[in-house]
């Protein structure tokens, strides 16, 4: 049997741990779902609060009553892709796009003479996000008088309920940046704020696995907020990598403010505003990687012959053994476990 990467070794397995993965492979089988990429604290967490509403005392119970009900396999989705989300979620980080972020894109763009902004909210849940996005693209581009730019986000997310209730942009609140009006973004109808067509537009929403790459290039912007906070470390990087290969360079990312990228050095992107969670991508994920040895060399002196350092990880989180320790702090982990207890919750051209 393979073994989840999480397991020091076969022998420590106990028979929780085959349960759990017996579990989760049944959830992939049947509902093509691959959760083995999470945190396995996180997972357990998460499923321990089902398996004790069901009245479950292990994983091949709780596997078995999954199998018979499924509509108990829905709720337990439901409560592992933690949906929560708002528009405009933390105005500082918004005010930054407006206030730097995009003026800098628009310059470049303007350089370049590519009349054109696209994006992408990866993670997107219910698409406050990628409506707030627009919304945001259209203020600026309508105070340049740019009307004739072409604007484009991808706003995709693993959970299809989340994206069929996006694509409605129908939302019981609804909230704007100061200096913006909600008039101008949303109709009002029966209790609900619709999204304006204009805003509705630009975005298209998608069902993706962000484990798989999406077949986006040259993007100006890409949002990943609150999400990577419940993925292994090894899988955060992959995701980064994705996200590294589909910006442009000088292209931004944008996380949640729990999560910084550890040693951003080594994934290609440098921070723009630590505060926001800003980064910038400098250059290609393959290139700052080759790099880094001439780096350490330079820092640490000679390495050994193997090219394989076996000093303390460095002051950015780097650990020497070749594999990368990055992505987010350990206030991360806690921010997640606190919203848990909240119960929130290639080809070049072608694009999705
Ligand atoms: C807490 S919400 C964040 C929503 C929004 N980004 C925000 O910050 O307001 C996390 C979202 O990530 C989605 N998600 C979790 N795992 C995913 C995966 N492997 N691929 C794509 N989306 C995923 C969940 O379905 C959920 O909608």
């Amino acid at each position: 049997m393979e073994m989840p990467e999480y397991y020091k070794s076969p022998d420590e397995m106990t028979a929780a741990d085959i349960g759990l993965d017996l579990l989760l492979r049944s959830l992939e089988e049947e509902l093509g779902l691959n959760f083995k990429q999470y945190k396995p604290n996180y997972l357990k967490r998460r499923i321990g609060v089902r398996m004790r509403a069901k009245g479950c005392s292990d994983y091949m119970q709780y596997r078995q009553c999954i199998r018979q009900d499924r509509e108990e396999g829905g709720r337990l989705i439901n409560d592992l892709t933690i949906n929560v989300t708002e528009f405009f979620r933390d105005q500082e980080v918004y005010e930054a796009i407006r206030e730097q972020v995009l003026p800098e894109t628009i310059n470049y763009k303007k350089e370049t003479g590519i009349l054109s902004i696209r994006g992408w909210s990866a993670g997107c849940a219910t698409g406050e996000e990628p409506y707030s996005l627009s919304m945001l693209f259209l203020d600026a581009l309508k105070k340049e008088s740019a009307w004739d730019w072409a604007l484009r986000i991808t706003a995709s997310d693993l959970d299809d309920k989340v994206i069929k209730k996006a694509k409605d942009g129908s939302f019981e609140e609804a909230k704007v940046l100061p200096g913006m009006s909600l008039d101008e973004y949303f109709d009002r109808e029966k209790g609900q704020y619709l999204v304006k067509e204009e805003v509705r537009r630009p975005v298209r929403f998608v069902i993706l696995d962000l484990m798989k790459p999406p077949p986006l290039r040259h993007l100006d912007i890409v949002l990943c907020r609150n999400v990577l906070i419940y993925f292994e470390k090894s899988k955060q990087y992959r995701i980064l990598s994705i996200f590294n290969n589909c910006l442009r360079k000088g292209g931004f990312l944008i996380l949640g403010k729990s999560e910084a990228i550890m040693g951003a050095g080594d994934t290609g992107f440098i921070p723009f505003n630590r505060k926001e969670r800003i980064y910038r991508k400098e250059k290609d994920m393959q290139e700052a990687a080759s790099e880094k040895p001439r780096l350490r060399s330079e820092r640490r002196g000679v390495q050994p012959p193997d090219g394989r350092s076996h000093s303390a990880p460095d002051k950015e989180g780097r650990s020497n053994s070749g594999t990368r320790r990055i992505v987010l702090k350990p206030e991360a982990d806690q921010e997640a476990n606190t919203r848990d207890k909240k119960g929130e919750g290639h080809d070049r051209d072608k694009t999705i």
